[in-house]
């Protein structure tokens, strides 16, 4: 069985659109503590939890955004970089990668692991500190963008949908990594039952019992496939196809500008 990984968080989401649900059980500020709070074993926490097959989702998430050599390439809500430095292998000396996070500690993680690659290419990332609900990018701007258990944990989804279309060039795709809201009930409930069992026990043991208490809630009140498929084509991408991944506990949805 695939075991959890914690890209986490509790929280839940509300897109601005009736279409989808609203459940605003944090703030964005209170979301944005939580993240700098957790910043220092974030990295530690996500391999134990998911025996390392963060990575391997990650790896998928980066090669369905369709980044290439020489593209400049957006990670969203890129936290302390995995994604990041996925696509700086992508896109190499000639390419540029933004990771774009709204907590300060998360990117100083980044930059720090930075600092320790010795890969030259590493340097084409830049880290800038900002809201995926609005983003400080011109129209247009990018050639791909991906986004790791960001927009589950984004209060507002619509709108920060809305922003990857605006700042996508035309033709080019947006990779959305998250947790799986299946609709499944063995799944459901096979997530469930290692949230209680396996996550939230695995986190007291580094004082975040509480910080991770809400992450069964959050998925529950996160978007469904299908719904992430319909917000894709709602703002304006002309297809979005769901992918089931990590025996359905994740899910990446793909969308093309
Ligand atoms: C669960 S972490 C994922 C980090 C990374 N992408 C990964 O997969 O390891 C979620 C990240 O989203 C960031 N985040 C949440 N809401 C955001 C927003 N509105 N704007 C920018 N960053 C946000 C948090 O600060 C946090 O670093």
């Amino acid at each position: 069985m695939a075991s959890l990984q914690l890209h986490l968080l509790p929280l839940s989401t509300g897109p601005s659109s009736s279409r989808f649900r609203r459940s605003p059980v944090r703030s964005s500020t209170e979301r944005q503590s939580l993240f700098n709070r957790i910043a220092p074993v974030y990295d530690n926490l996500n391999d134990l939890l998911s025996l390392g097959q963060h990575r391997i989702w990650k790896r998928m998430a980066v090669s369905w955004s369709g980044a290439k050599k020489g593209d400049r390439v957006l990670d969203l809500c890129c936290g302390s970089g995995d994604l990041a430095f996925l696509l700086s292998e992508k896109v190499g000396s000639s390419g540029k990668v933004i990771g774009l996070d709204f907590s300060k500690e998360q990117l100083s993680v980044a930059s720090s692991r930075q600092k320790l690659m010795s890969k030259a290419f590493y340097t084409n990332i830049e880290w800038v500190e900002g809201d995926a609900i609005d983003l400080p990018f011109s129209d247009g701007h990018f050639d791909a963008i991906t986004m790791g258990y960001g927009l589950r944990n984004v209060v507002d989804k619509h709108k920060a949908m809305q922003e990857m279309f605006r700042v996508s060039k035309a033709g080019s795709r947006v990779s959305i990594l998250d947790f799986n809201n299946s609709t499944n009930p063995v799944i459901a409930f096979t997530q469930e039952l290692m949230i209680d069992n396996v996550v939230v026990p695995v986190a007291s043991g580094f004082g975040l019992a509480e910080d991770y208490k809400y992450l069964k809630s959050s998925i529950r009140e996160f978007l469904t496939g299908k719904e992430l498929e319909e917000l894709a084509l709602d703002v304006g991408f002309s297809n979005a196809r769901y992918y089931e991944i990590g025996g359905s506990l994740m899910g990446n949805l793909v969308a093309t500008r």
